[in-house]
């Protein structure tokens, strides 16, 4: 690719459905160019406040000489990152031209439940959605994505999802590097597996609604390990976990220092100096990086999770893009203290809620994978090839389930998710107190609750990491653990577009681990 190229993918990015191609392997990679980062296009509100997008059918590039179809907001393969300011009302025009039917759904917005584009907020293939949008949260790095029930994991595998910024005076104040694509860099994660015949991988059996999707080729924004030509200086990167289940342990490859500055929903009281983040699925968090010496990284990804996600190439640590330092200087400095939080009160209030995620079909999952060997193979530490094949036969050609099967495989207090039924009521305005665990299971379920920013009071009984201890809207439970959170739903969710607490895992959330809550 020549520079010019390069530099048009960059700034055009994903606006034009510009997907860079895949290398498949590094004797390739090593005589043809690296796909350039491709770099979402901003969407602000035009005069009226109005920002209109549409969800369409298209085909992208990832593999060499084939065409993947796909799904995006806007663009061929993901979408753009709405841009919108606290205090300020949006209105969204939406299209859905699909050919089946979706919702929008803004993840961390705290927005009333009537807006919040959950299940019964559904888009019929052709039809509009119109919808104001109030904007009252500090500054926090968002994402929008479907949440149709239950093909949301599907629609999210072709590649609905976007980003969704919100900015604020007290933010811009920081000066942080804020020159987005050059020295602001917003980097979503997902994993995706290929067809011979170059389409996604997809397929709800048994071991999808269990494990979750397992991909095997890692995607940033779009393209499979790209390069990143971005200011020298310190670097503002913009984190999204948009896979459909895989977490990641992210280190930079010189294993130079991650300075967290914000999570979920917002900024941190200061810098959290890291050499590893772990981010789970749906996961967001914003990191500071020196790169005032121009030297080039690799943001990489190690081994972690459940042993099906170690498999090839996630048996080592993968690389995910480059960052290459080498544009023009930037001005931005890591500034010691960034926001103000609550103080986590005294005493805090009784619990007035649990969500217990429930795996009703949990051995029924795992004993192939146990058959085939996959649970000793982790625990020698070394990979068996005829493992590693038994196991990729098993989510590659396990039978998909009857619908009846997938939507009552997992569940919540009990229960899997059933569209009719509300679980229970939260009271609005108050601060309350929610225990999150799970079932019989020991796997890890990254938990999800609509309507509100909350802070992680415990993980199993510890206090969460610093760098988790801000605004988040997921919270993490695993090893039969148990988290508490301090929540508070400002505004209110009616029965007829309640909230949802789910699993983010969305093979879970597809398969009954969702409940549905209203705020009164
Ligand atoms: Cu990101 Cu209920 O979803
Ligand atoms: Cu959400
Ligand atoms: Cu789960």
């Amino acid at each position: 690719m020549t520079k010019l190229s390069r530099r048009r993918a960059l700034t055009k990015g994903m606006a034009s459905g510009t997907i860079a191609a895949l290398r498949l392997t590094p004797a390739l990679a090593a005589d043809t160019a690296r796909p350039a980062l491709p770099v979402p296009s901003e969407i602000r509100p035009n005069a009226q406040g109005v920002i209109a997008f549409d969800a369409r059918a298209a085909t992208a590039r990832f593999l060499p000489g084939q065409s993947t179809a796909t799904y995006g907001y806007n663009a061929a393969f993901l979408g753009p990152a709405l841009r919108l300011r606290r205090g300020q009302g949006v209105t969204i025009y939406f299209t859905n031209r699909l050919p089946e039917p979706t919702t929008v759904h803004w993840h961390g917005l705290i927005i009333p439940g009537n807006v919040d584009g959950g299940p019964h907020q559904a888009i019929a293939p052709g039809g509009r959605w119109h919808v104001l949008l109030p904007i009252d949260q500090q500054a926090a790095t968002l994402w929008f994505h479907p949440h149709f029930y239950p093909t949301t994991a599907a629609q999210v595998i072709k590649g609905l999802a976007g980003l969704l910024i919100i900015d604020d005076d007290d933010t811009d104040r920081l000066a942080l590097p804020s020159r987005w694509g050059i020295d602001d860099i917003p980097l979503v994660i997902q994993d995706r597996r290929f067809r011979r015949d170059g389409q996604f991988f997809e397929r709800m059996n048994i071991i999808a609604v269990t494990s979750g999707y397992v991909g095997t080729v890692p995607l940033v924004n779009g393209a499979h390990y790209p390069e990143a030509r971005t200011a020298r200086g310190w670097l503002r990167v913009r984190l999204l976990n948009g896979s459909n289940a895989r977490s990641y342990l992210l280190k930079a490859s010189d294993d130079r220092s991650l300075y967290v500055i914000g999570s979920d929903g917002g900024l941190l009281e200061s810098p959290v100096e890291m050499q590893q983040i772990v981010m789970h699925a749906g996961e967001r968090f914003e990191v500071m990086v020196d790169c005032r010496s121009g030297t080039p990284f690799d943001l990489v990804a190690l081994p972690a999770g459940a042993p099906i996600m170690r498999l090839p190439p996630f048996d080592g640590p993968v690389p995910l893009v480059t960052i290459r330092p080498d544009r023009g200087d930037g001005p931005g400095q890591l500034p010691a203290s960034l926001a103000k939080l609550p103080p986590l009160p005294a005493v805090l209030p009784a619990v007035s809620q649990d969500l217990v995620m429930n795996m009703f079909r949990d051995q029924a999952g795992m004993m192939p994978l146990m058959k085939a060997g996959l649970m000793a193979m982790a625990k020698s530490g070394k990979s068996d090839p005829a493992v590693i094949a038994r196991v990729t036969q098993l989510i590659k050609e396990d039978p998909e389930l009857s619908r009846a099967a997938q939507l009552s495989a997992n569940g919540v207090n009990g229960k899997p998710f059933a569209l009719g039924e509300v679980g229970f009521t939260a009271r609005r305005g108050e601060l309350l107190r929610w225990r999150i665990s799970e079932g019989g299971d020991q796997m890890l379920h990254p938990v999800h609750i609509h309507g509100c920013q909350f802070r992680i009071l415990s993980e199993r009984g510890q206090k969460p990491e610093a760098y988790r201890a801000g605004w988040k809207d997921i919270a993490p439970i695993s090893a039969g653990g148990v988290s508490e959170i301090l929540v508070r739903f400002p505004h209110p969710a009616r029965a007829d577009a309640p909230y949802m607490a789910h699993c983010h895992i969305l093979e879970h959330e597809d398969s009954g681990m969702m409940a549905q809550f209203t705020v009164a």
